[in-house]
């Protein structure tokens, strides 16, 4: 069955950027001049994807809101002539169809996708986080989608860490992590690097089988008492229902400040229009 729909959880406190994400979502927060949830839906729409459904949770409605028309903004644009805004906002709303669910506590990752159950229904899906940024230049996720197509199997994204930063994530365990399509046999969340089977690690990028769900409403919570889709993902991998490809490229953890500004540097540089001033600026930034 080919892959139709995404859920981007989004509905996380976002506790390490703050004090800036008490009262604006970490999802809206711009790289330059688009914000986090615009990159994902973006990159689900140039994958082919365009049935989306972003879990929120309370005060986070600007998400949703994002990709609303706007008639007021709209009509204001076209009267005063800006012409290029205006095809930018009717974008937001055209480019796909966006749909929003509640999390009402935050329980952890696997339970944000839980919670889209009724949306995604008995179909294979996506799964985007908005926090993990891949190289906008690449369309990593439509490779997967073939990949899924050929397999009929539950395919995620991992990428390679420094041992060291291997407690940050979920580190998978495979026979042969040099094969192009990986054969996960486990995943560990957050495991300690003594223990960890892998420097391989969840880039924030899955394509899953619904069965996914039945595994989701039986699992306990996890590493920091929360439902780990890690754990439901080690589920499927001991069932030898999983496979990883390994994304080699740009990446960045825009849900910390250093990763965050790091895109905003590289980005802003690469800014079609304000790139060439930008870089300039910065061959004469001496801090
Ligand atoms: P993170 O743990 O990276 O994000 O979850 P967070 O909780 O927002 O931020 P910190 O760790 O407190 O700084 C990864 C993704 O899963 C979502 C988050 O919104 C983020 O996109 N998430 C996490 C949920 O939707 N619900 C949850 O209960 C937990």
């Amino acid at each position: 069955m080919p892959v139709r729909k995404a859920v981007i959880p989004a509905a996380g406190l976002g506790t390490r950027f703050l004090p800036a994400t008490k009262a604006v979502a970490k999802e809206l927060l711009p790289i330059v001049d688009q914000p986090l949830i615009q990159y994902a839906v973006e990159e689900l729409v140039r994958a082919g994807i365009t049935n989306i459904c972003i879990v929120t949770s309370s005060g986070k409605e600007g998400l949703a809101d994002h990709f609303a028309s706007a008639g007021k903004l709209e009509a204001a644009l076209a009267r005063t002539g800006k012409l290029e805004q205006l095809d930018s906002i009717r974008r937001l709303h055209e480019m796909a169809e966006i749909y929003s669910v509640r999390q009402n506590e935050p329980l952890g990752l696997g339970h944000a996708v839980w919670v889209a159950r009724d949306h995604v229904q008995d179909e294979p899906f996506v799964v985007l986080l908005p926090d993990e940024m891949l190289d906008p230049q690449r369309n990593f996720l439509g490779e997967m989608l073939n990949v899924f197509d050929e397999t009929a199997t539950s395919v995620v994204a991992v990428h390679e860490v420094p041992h060291e930063e291997v407690k940050l994530y979920g580190s998978i365990a495979t026979d042969d992590p040099s094969a192009s399509l990986i054969a996960v046999t486990d995943v560990i969340e957050k495991p300690d690097p003594s223990v960890a089977p892998s420097d391989l690690v969840l880039s924030g990028r899955y394509v899953l089988d619904p069965e996914v769900f039945e595994i989701l409403t039986k699992l306990e919570p996890g590493a920091s008492q929360e439902v780990q889709l890690a754990d439901a993902l080690g589920v499927l991998a001991r069932r030898r229902q999983l496979n990883a490809m390994e994304y080699v490229g740009r990446r960045w953890d825009v849900g910390t400040k250093a990763g965050y500004l790091k895109a905003v540097v590289t980005l802003g540089a690469e800014h079609p229009e304000l790139g060439e001033d930008f870089r300039s600026f910065l061959r004469t930034f001496k801090p």
